[in-house]
C-alpha cells in the first residue's frame, strides 16, 4: 500500500478515463482527468507542484501519449508514467520505455495488472523522493545532463545511491567494488560531492598506471634528491587531498611492500614523504576502488589482510548493467542527450530498432561501453545529414541479435528509408566490441 498520490489520467474516451479515475480513487489516490494532449499539457502547467504519476493513452485524437511524456518530463524528472494502448507494439512500447515510461498497460485493461503496475511506479516514485536531497547536493558540482550525472532507475541503482547517502558524512573508508566501467569511480565523487569535505579536494590515483617504484613518492611525496631524479620536493598524492578525499583507483595494484607503507597512514593518519624524517598529519578521506577480488588476493597472499580491512569499513559493490537493465533506457536516453546536444544535433534520436538491440545486449563493458557506443552512434547519425538519414552501426550482441539485424539511428522526424544490410560483426564479448563495430561500419558505410 502507497501513500495517496497525485494522479493524471488522460484518454480521449471518457469511459476508460472514468474506469481508471475509479480505480485509482479506489486506492485512495487524487485522480485529475484530461480529456486529451492538449488538456494533459494544460493541467501539467497549471499543477503547482508535479503530478506523483500521469496514466496516458497513447492514440488519442489530438495527438500521442509519447507528447503527453515529454511535456511531463520537461516539468518533473519524478513524475513516473504509465502508457495505456490498444496498439500495442514493441516500437512505442520501447519509445514510450525510451521518454520515460515506466511500464507499459495493454487494452482491453485487467485491473489487477493495472493496480500492481500503478502501485510499483509510485514505490519508485516515492524511493525518487528520498533520494531528491542527495540529487540536489550532486547537482551542484555536476550539472544535470552533463557528463558527472549519476542516472538510473533500477532498485540495485537505488540502493547504490542511498549507500551515497549514509556514507557521505562518515569519514570512514570506502571500498568500491564491481567490473570495469560499472561506475565505481563515478560514485566516489558522488560520495565526495556529498560529503562535508566537497569543498576540499578530490585526487584520483591510478595505483595500476604509476610504475612500481614510482608509487610511494606518488602516494607520500619525497624531499628534494631523496633519490635520482628528484629535482625537487613533491607534496604527494595523499597531501594534495588533503581535507578532502583522495581515490586509490585499482587498488589491488598497490606492490605488496608498499602496503604496510599505506596501511600505517590510514592508520596514524600520517604521511612520511621518500627522504624525510618527519611524518605530516594528513586529513584525507580514502575511497579506494578495485575490479579484482581482493577477498580471493588475500587468500593468495598478494594483498595483506589487514589492509584489506582497513579499506573495506564501507562496502559499496556496483553490480554489472546486465544485472541492472532497469536503468538502460535512462542511461540511453542520457548519453543521447548529451552527445546528440554536444555535437548541435539535439534531435537525433534511436529508431525502435536500434533501441530493441541496445535494450537486449548484455553491455560486458557496462556504462562506459553503452556510453561510447551511443556517442558513436550519434556520431554517425550526425555524418547521415546530407543524402543518407539513415547509419548502420552493426550489432555487437551476437546472441542478442541474429546477423540479419542492425543498429539504425536517425534524425528525429524523417521517416524509416529503405537501409543496406550489414552483417552482425561476431563478438568475442570483450569490452570494446561495440565501437569497434561501430567504427567498422562506419568506414564501410562513409569511408
Ligand atoms: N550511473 C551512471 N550514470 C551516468 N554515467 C555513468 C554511470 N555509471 C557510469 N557512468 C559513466 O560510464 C563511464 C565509466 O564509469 P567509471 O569510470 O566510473 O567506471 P569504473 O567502474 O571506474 O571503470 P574502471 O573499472 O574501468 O575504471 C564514465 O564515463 C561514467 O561517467
Ligand atoms: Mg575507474
Amino acid at each position: 500500500m502507497t501513500a495517496p498520490a497525485r494522479i493524471l489520467v488522460v484518454d480521449d474516451e471518457a469511459s476508460l478515463r472514468q474506469m481508471m479515475d475509479v480505480l485509482l480513487r479506489r486506492m485512495g489516490h487524487v485522480v485529475e482527468q484530461a480529456s486529451g494532449v492538449r488538456e494533459a499539457r494544460e493541467r501539467l502547467d497549471a499543477a503547482t507542484t508535479p503530478f506523483d504519476l500521469v496514466v496516458t493513452d497513447l492514440m488519442m485524437a489530438d495527438g500521442t501519449g509519447l507528447e503527453v511524456l515529454d511535456h511531463a518530463r520537461a516539468i518533473s524528472t519524478e513524475t513516473q508514467m504509465l502508457v495505456v494502448t490498444a496498439h500495442g507494439s514493441v516500437e512505442t512500447a520501447v519509445d514510450a520505455m525510451r521518454r520515460g515510461a515506466y511500464c507499459y498497460l495493454e487494452k482491453p485493461l485487467s485491473v489487477n495488472e493495472a493496480r500492481a503496475q500503478v502501485e510499483k511506479a509510485l514505490e519508485k516514485r516515492s524511493l525518487l523522493k528520498d533520494n531528491v536531497s542527495l540529487r540536489i547536493i550532486t547537482r551542484g558540482l555536476t550539472p544535470e545532463g552533463g557528463s558527472g550525472s549519476l542516472i538510473g532507475r533500477s532498485t540495485a541503482f537505488q540502493t547504490a545511491m542511498e549507500f551515497v547517502r549514509r556514507a557521505a558524512p562518515n569519514r570512514a573508508s570506502v571500498l568500491i567494488t564491481g567490473e570495469s566501467g560499472t561506475g565505481k569511480e563515478l560514485f566516489a565523487r558522488a560520495i565526495h560531492t556529498s560529503s562535508d569535505r566537497s569543498s576540499g579536494p578530490f585526487v584520483v590515483v591510478n595505483c595500476g598506471a604509476i610504475p612500481a617504484d614510482l608509487v610511494e613518492s606518488e602516494l607520500f611525496g619525497h624531499e628534494k634528491g631523496s633519490y635520482t631524479g628528484a629535482s625537487s620536493k613533491t607534496l604527494g598524492m595523499f597531501r594534495q587531498a588533503d581535507t578532502g578525499t583522495l581515490f586509490l583507483d585499482e587498488v589491488g595494484e598497490i606492490p605488496l611492500p608498499l602496503q604496510v607503507k599505506l596501511l600505517r597512514a590510514l592508520q596514524e593518519r600520517k604521511v612520511r614523504p621518500v627522504g624525510g624524517t618527519m611524518e605530516i598529519p594528513v586529513d584525507t578521506r580514502i575511497v579506494a576502488a578495485t575490479n579484482r577480488d581482493l577477498a580471493q588476493m588475500v587468500k593468495d597472499k598478494l594483498f595483506r589482510e589487514d589492509l584489506y580491512y582497513r579499506l573495506n569499513v564501507l562496502r559499496l559493490h556496483l553490480p554489472p548493467l546486465r544485472e541492472r537493465r532497469e536503468d538502460l533506457p535512462a542511461l540511453i536516453e542520457h548519453f543521447r542527450s548529451r552527445f546528440a546536444a554536444e555535437n548541435g544535433r539535439a534531435f537525433v534520436s534511436f529508431s525502435p530498432e536500434a533501441l530493441r538491440l541496445m535494450l537486449a545486449h548484455q553491455w560486458p563493458g557496462n556504462v562506459r561501453e553503452l556510453e561510447n557506443a551511443v556517442e558513436r552512434a550519434v556520431t554517425l547519425a550526425q555524418g547521415a545529414r546530407s543524402s543518407a538519414t539513415t547509419c548502420r552501426p552493426s550489432s555487437s550482441a551476437p546472441r542478442a541479435s541474429p546477423a540479419r539485424e542492425s543498429c539504425c539511428c536517425r534524425p528525429r522526424g524523417c521517416s524509416s528509408r529503405p537501409r543496406s544490410r550489414t552483417s552482425s560483426a561476431a563478438s568475442s564479448g570483450r569490452r570494446s566490441s561495440a565501437p569497434r563495430a561501430y567504427a567498422r561500419t562506419r568506414r564501410r558505410t562513409w569511408g
